[in-house]
């Protein structure tokens, strides 16, 4: 049985840039690209700024594909969102998840350079080893929280829990890293509605940046099909009852991105 992509209601569906195709587009392009992709959301103009600036500038400092992935995963994830949670289908979680998807990982700003590469399988710095580079890897978590939580007032307040918590959702094979998502409730415990918001855009940008960091062949996988089926047996276990449609939508989504970089190892 063949599973139509379904239709977003919010979601932009002009073509970006004129009509060209996303996935052609280079990183420059991409960054431009991103930016038309979030308009008719309810994105203020200090966030679109503050996340231009900041992914440029790790684009200039440290990689494209580090900036790239982010924007992916802030995509990826105003389209899971409605689809796990539609009572937050509307512009203002989407322009918000778009948003704080983009930053999850600019921790790893602050990691050791070599492993930081090796972990985004820039090429030159050797193979990623889980064993010797993992105990450097989980800090960008808590590097994370604290950049973002230094730059509250240009991002969303949710951001740094999203940084923190994003590895709370691991395949079969990891241990979850980071801050528990039962701090998020002690955090908010006057504002459950607030906890409830942010424990789901974290399972959100999970899932999200599971789907970035595997949905290519990267070398972490022994073939093609070792992917596909781990990708599978991933969303099998997050959402057992609408991983294919919510694959589907993801592969549709796929096809507005550039393709190009395809190594970002599964740390990512
Ligand atoms: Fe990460
Ligand atoms: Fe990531």
């Amino acid at each position: 049985m063949s599973i139509q992509p379904e239709t977003l209601s919010t979601r932009p569906d002009t073509p970006i840039d004129g009509g060209t195709n996303f996935e052609w587009l280079d990183s420059e392009s991409l960054a431009k690209g991103f930016r038309a992709y979030n308009e008719g959301l309810d994105v203020p103009k200090e966030y679109s700024d503050s996340l231009d600036s900041i992914l440029a500038n790790q684009s200039e400092t440290i990689s494209d594909c580090l900036a790239d992935h982010q924007r992916r995963v802030g995509g990826y994830a105003g389209i899971l969102l409605p689809r796990l949670f539609p009572e937050y289908d509307d512009a203002f979680h989407i322009g918000l998840i778009r948003v704080i998807g983009a930053v999850h990982d600019i921790g790893k700003e602050e990691i050791d350079r070599d492993v930081m590469y090796r972990s985004i399988g820039v090429e030159g710095y050797g193979t990623f080893n889980r064993t010797r580079d993992m105990p450097e890897v989980i800090k960008h978590t808590f590097y994370g929280y604290e950049l973002l939580t230094q730059k509250k007032d240009e991002l969303p307040v949710e951001a740094p829990f999203i940084a923190a918590c994003h590895h709370q959702f691991p395949d079969v094979r990891q241990e979850p890293y980071g801050m528990d998502l039962m701090e998020v409730n002690r955090r908010f415990a006057n504002n459950p509605e607030m906890a409830k918001w942010v424990r789901a855009a974290v399972e959100v940008v999970s899932l999200a940046d599971y789907f970035d960091a595997t949905s290519r062949f990267n070398g972490y996988f022994s073939s093609v099909e070792s992917r596909n089926s781990g990708l599978l047996n991933y969303f099998k276990l997050r959402q057992p009852h609408k991983h294919l449609q919510i694959l589907q939508a993801l592969e549709h989504e796929k096809m507005h991105y550039q393709i190009q970089i395809g190594k970002i190892a599964l740390v990512a």
